[in-house]
């Protein structure tokens, strides 16, 4: 008798063991998950392409000069400068998914336009002119590694390698009798440019990727308060992984109550992504990620609603009076004559939407404790309902939010509790219907059309929506637009 307590300790201390390390194992799925397709991919290539050409057209040329000697009329001095880049075409550019290491760049065939000014100097010979100078047949190749940094739950990115050759450098002289003078050391112009060039490229590609987009992918918000309840958090819960397909991110995909985050008691499910790459990105929403938002509005005392007989619109047969509820429950208009009613409707547990390969679920237990307002404004309980609801989900997307709508599919009523003494509940069954859809649910849709944010860096929208539901997630697909 004396161990059994004992024992008994230690059973439920390894059930808590058993629980937490399957808490530990399932915390790993995201509650969200975003892939970047390829196609994805060759669209960020030409934004990033663009982006860095006007970094490479900023490069300054440093003046260079040095000592000639021509026969019979000996040494002379040169120098070129005021050296501009009037263009940088970049006209060929691809990028690749490396698995398990991260993105290649590469472009090729890309020129340059130079254009400058030159003077040369021989005793009283004093020439000057203007030349104009093409870079080409240049190669650029540069390794992107993807990281996240778990403080911030952002992306990183760096340039892990870079590396470019030049094909061919000309230069045309214009401007001067004595242009020909030029022509004795085009190959040091050249070959000074070509040096020039090929230390820079590199140096703005790892700038480029250091500042430019390091700071376009802290633009995502990665955790959003969305109203006085509640947040969510769309943090990176691992690096990025890199298939031969695909590039994935693992989100968190939570709501959390901004007042007291504490974790949901529940864990995300495994998101079995299809294969598909139509579109640019795909973001799974797990059933987990909306369940989340049920948990802290619910916790936090939001899914509640007061129904008064104002709220009824004035033409309405129903109304929340006694009298009116008299004709249903003939001892309401007994024990509180003329008076009206209040019906007080709240969730008293999370509820839950189940994601199906057939639809969304969406079946919540609501509450309905239905008052008399007496003279002096306090509540007299009349009786309590429990009411069983079915409601069809629509989810969809504005260009950077998730929207959705609720349509009743059913409800079943259930007498909970009377004060007034017996009463069939059947007779409810109308007015219910009736308010349930003509007031709860368009409050509800209100907020649900208002929707809320999806894990977008800045500047992006989203169109040519795909909309699938799975096994435990939803599936959109969109491309994307930035500008
Ligand atoms: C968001 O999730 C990340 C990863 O689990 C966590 O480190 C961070 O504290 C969370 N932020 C909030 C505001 O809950
Ligand atoms: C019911 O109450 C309203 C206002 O409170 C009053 O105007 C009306 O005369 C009352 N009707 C009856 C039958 O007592
Ligand atoms: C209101 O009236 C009811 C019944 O007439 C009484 O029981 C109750 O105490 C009153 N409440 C207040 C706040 O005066
Ligand atoms: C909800 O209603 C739909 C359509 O009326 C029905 O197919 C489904 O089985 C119902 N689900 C539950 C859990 O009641």
């Amino acid at each position: 008798m004396a161990r059994e307590p004992d024992s008994a300790l230690r059973w439920a201390g390894l059930l808590v063991l058993s629980t937490l390390s399957t808490a530990v194992i399932a915390t790993t799925n995201p509650g969200v998950m975003a892939r970047i397709t390829q196609k994805g991919l060759d669209y960020a290539c030409q934004q990033g392409v663009a982006v860095l050409q006007k970094e490479l057209e900023k490069i300054k040329i440093p003046e260079f000069s040095g000592s000639f000697k021509v026969k019979h009329l000996g040494k002379g001095h040169y120098r070129f400068y005021s050296m501009v880049i009037r263009g940088f075409q970049l006209p060929s550019s691809h990028i690749k998914l490396v698995p398990e290491k991260g993105l290649d760049l590469s472009i090729s065939n890309a020129n340059i336009k130079i254009s400058g000014k030159w003077k040369a100097r021989k005793k009283f010979i004093k020439t000057s002119g203007n030349f104009d100078l093409s870079v080409e047949g240049i190669s650029i190749s540069a390794g992107l590694q993807l990281g996240f940094d778990p403080s911030s739950g952002l992306p990183t990115a760096t340039c892990s390698s870079c590396s470019n050759q030049i094909n061919a450098v000309h230069v045309h002289i214009s401007g001067s009798k004595l242009g020909w003078l030029i022509q004795l050391f085009h190959k040091k112009i050249e070959s000074s440019i070509r040096k020039t060039m090929e230390s820079k490229i590199c140096q703005v590609v790892t700038s480029s990727v250091s500042s430019k987009l390091q700071s376009y992918l802290k633009t995502l918000r990665v955790t959003t308060k969305i109203d006085k309840v509640a947040g969510i958090n769309y943090s990176l819960v691992a690096p990025p992984t890199i298939t031969a397909d695909n590039l994935d991110g693992q989100l968190k995909g939570e709501f959390f109550n901004v007042a007291h985050p504490s974790p949901p008691p529940f864990t995300p499910p495994v998101l079995a992504f299809p294969a598909d790459h139509n579109r640019m990105v795909y973001l799974g929403l797990s059933d987990y990620f909306f369940n989340t938002a049920g948990f802290v509005y619910q916790q936090a005392g939001a899914l509640h609603l007061t129904i008064t007989d104002n709220m009824i619109p004035k033409g309405s047969k129903f109304r929340l009076t006694t009298t009116f509820f008299g004709v249903l429950i003939p001892q309401v208009a007994k024990m509180f004559p003329n008076m009206t009613m209040q019906l007080n409707i709240g969730a008293p547990s999370p509820p839950y939407l189940t994601v199906l390969p057939t639809g969304l679920v969406f079946t919540p237990i609501l509450e309905t404790q239905a008052f008399a307002v007496l003279p002096n404004s306090s509540l007299a309980p009349l009786f309590e309902l429990q009411l069983s609801t079915n409601f069809s989900v629509e989810v969809g997307t504005t260009p950077d939010r998730l929207i959705g709508k609720l349509r009743l599919n059913r409800l079943l009523l259930e007498l909970k509790h009377s004060d007034v003494g017996p009463f069939s509940v059947t007779e409810l069954q109308a007015v219910m219907n009736y308010l349930l859809p003509t007031i709860v649910i368009p409050k509800v849709n209100e907020r649900l059309l208002e929707g809320f944010p999806l894990p977008l860096p800045a500047d992006i929208q989203l169109s040519n929506l795909v909309l699938q539901t799975h096994q435990n997630f939803l599936l959109f697909g969109a491309d994307v637009h930035y500008g």
